[in-house]
This record gives structure tokens, C-alpha cells and sequence, in this order.
């Protein structure tokens, strides 16, 4: 194609993200490098709209140019009413954060769950037959739960600060795994400690250590000891080590940060809106830069 060839919706696409706040977001970064490395005429925006803004957008997506969309904090749950049809699995999380057009219609998954799976496997860490916790019951505790019962663990607890959120997810995600053993908790040092005890994998979903004067949700004399097959995830990559992190590094555990789901996530939702298997490589590093320059601030 000439470089002068007039822009049309046949021959350039346009993606983005939508959430509110939207400062921090790394996913244009990721999306760009991705781009920019297949040599495709499109562009991934940021697009910072509170719920108001985004539901009227919705009410007239048939005018909508974009050609997909991630969703972020607060638009998961509310678009499900706006898609013309959503994905067993992302009506099973009961939350949206990925969306496709195809013509005319507007189709919803969730990659979330998908790019879990892959950070954990990155480890060698495999869910079939453990027991495992997870700390916070909101959307991205949601999309772990589901995706660790999928994958065939033993037992899951979830411990939320409100404990009847914690119970309401539990009894959803028991009816649709029944050979899993899920209970819910609260968020307290004792339920911790002993059931911290009996676990190998444990997940911090809750936005406690984003900011750096946050107490760590698990205080560092309750850790015990670590080893080899026993692995703590906080899904919060930046910064990249949180104090609970430093905390389960210590006590022998092994570590990883949420920046690997958002790499994996990312690049499910990109191979779904290009039908092209995502530059993996070029969008870690987009990723990790993008990280580098947050920290440097
Ligand atoms: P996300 O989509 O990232 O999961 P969310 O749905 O807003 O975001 O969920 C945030 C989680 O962090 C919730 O489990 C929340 O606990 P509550 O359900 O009790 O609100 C948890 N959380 C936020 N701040 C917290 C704090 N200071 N202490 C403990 N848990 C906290």
C-alpha cells in the first residue's frame, strides 16, 4: 500500500483500553511494541472515561470505530449488558476484559484467567491437586479462582477483608466445581497463619502493597517456611517487588510478580483481535521498559 493511501476501517485498525483512573497503564506500551514488530497498520489507545462516559459510549457502539477494546477497573462487570454475546468463560468470571467486534456484533472474553495460567506455568508450578490461597475476593481474585479450579486444584481458599464477598464468590465458584473444595475466610493473621501452613501456592489479588507505605498483608513473622514447589504471586507488578513479596522471598518461597499475567493476558487478547500469534518477546520487554521508566520517576 502507498504510503499516501487514504486510512479506512478496511485497511487500518484501531484498538485501545478503557478504564478509569488510566494514568498507569502499560498495556499502549505493550500493544504498540506488538504492532510496531508485525508491521501492521494499527494503533492502541488509552482511553480514560468513568463509568458515566463509557455506558453512554456503549448505549451507541454501533458507531464505535474501534475494531476491540480491553476493559480495566470499573468497566468488567458493567459492559456484560452491552455485548451482543460474552464467552463461557468470561460469563463463568462474570467479568469482560476483552472485547471483539466481529461486523456488526460485539463479542466479550476474558483473557485474565488465560494469562494466569501462563505465569504460572512459567514457573513449572501446576495447579492439579493442590491446595491453595488466594487473598481477595474482587474481579482479578475471580479470574484465579476460576482458572486454578479449572485447572484441577484441590482445595481454594479465599480470604477477603469483607468477608460475605469472599462467601458469595465461593458458593458461585462451587456450583461450577464441584470437585474442588472452596471456602471463604477473612482476612485476618490467625485464618492466615494456619491455613498458610497447609497451602503451596498463595495469590495476592488485593491492592494492598501498590502504594509504598501499605503494611503488608501478611506480616513477615507469619510466613513459613518455603521451598521449592511453594510459590507466591502478587498480581501487582509495580512496583515490582511489594513488600509481601520481599517478605515470601525471604521465608524461601518462590516469587513472581503480576507483570507475566498482564504480558500473557495481553498477548490473548491481541491474537484474538488480529488472528496473529503476539510478538511475545517485544512485548515483555515494552513491558519491563515501561517499568524502568515508572520507577526512574
Ligand atoms: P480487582 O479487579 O483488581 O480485583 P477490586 O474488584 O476492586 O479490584 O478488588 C479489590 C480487592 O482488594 C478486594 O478484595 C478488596 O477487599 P474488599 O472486598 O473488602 O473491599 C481488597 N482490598 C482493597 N483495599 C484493601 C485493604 N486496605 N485491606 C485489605 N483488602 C483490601
Amino acid at each position: 500500500m502507498s504510503k499516501n493511501a487514504r486510512i479506512t476501517p478496511d485497511n487500518f485498525k484501531l484498538y485501545g483500553v478503557m478504564g478509569f483512573p488510566l494514568k498507569h497503564t502499560l498495556s499502549p506500551l505493550m500493544h504498540q511494541a506488538a504492532i510496531a514488530k508485525l508491521g501492521l497498520r494499527a494503533f492502541y489507545a488509552a482511553l480514560e472515561l468513568d463509568s458515566h462516559s463509557f455506558l453512554k459510549l456503549m448505549r451507541k457502539k454501533r458507531q464505535l470505530l474501534l475494531d476491540g477494546f480491553n476493559l480495566t477497573i470499573p468497566h468488567k462487570q458493567i459492559v456484560l449488558p452491552y455485548l451482543d454475546s460474552v464467552s463461557r468463560e468470561a460469563r463463568a468470571i462474570g467479568a469482560v476484559n476483552t472485547v471483539i467486534r466481529k461486523g456488526s456484533r460485539w463479542v466479550g472474553e476474558n483473557t485474565d484467567a488465560y494469562g494466569f495460567i501462563r505465569l504460572l506455568r512459567e514457573t513449572g508450578w501446576t495447579a492439579k491437586g493442590k491446595s491453595v490461597l488466594i487473598l481477595g475476593a474482587g474481579g482479578a481474585s475471580r479470574a484465579c479462582v476460576y482458572a486454578l479450579c479449572r485447572e484441577g486444584a484441590k482445595e481454594a481458599y479465599v480470604l477477603n477483608r469483607t468477608v460475605a464477598k469472599a462467601k458469595a464468590l465461593c458458593r458461585h465458584f462451587q456450583k461450577l466445581f464441584p470437585k474442588s473444595e472452596i471456602a471463604a475466610g477473612a482476612l485476618n493473621p490467625d485464618r492466615i497463619r494456619e491455613i498458610l501452613s497447609n497451602v503451596n501456592l498463595v495469590v495476592n489479588t488485593t491492592s494492598v502493597g501498590l502504594e509504598r507505605t501499605d503494611k503488608p498483608v501478611i506480616a513477615d513473622k507469619d510466613w513459613p517456611a518455603g521451598g521449592p514447589i511453594r510459590l507466591a504471586v502478587d498480581l501487582i507488578y509495580n512496583p515490582s517487588v511489594t513488600p509481601f513479596l520481599r517478605a515470601a522471598k525471604q521465608a524461601g518461597w518462590k516469587t513472581r510478580n503480576g507483570l507475566g499475567m498482564l504480558l500473557y493476558q495481553g498477548a490473548r487478547s491481541f491474537e484474538l483481535w488480529t488472528g496473529k500469534p503476539a510478538p511475545l518477546e517485544e512485548m515483555r520487554k515494552a513491558l519491563l521498559h515501561g517499568c524502568e521508566s515508572r520507577l526512574s520517576l
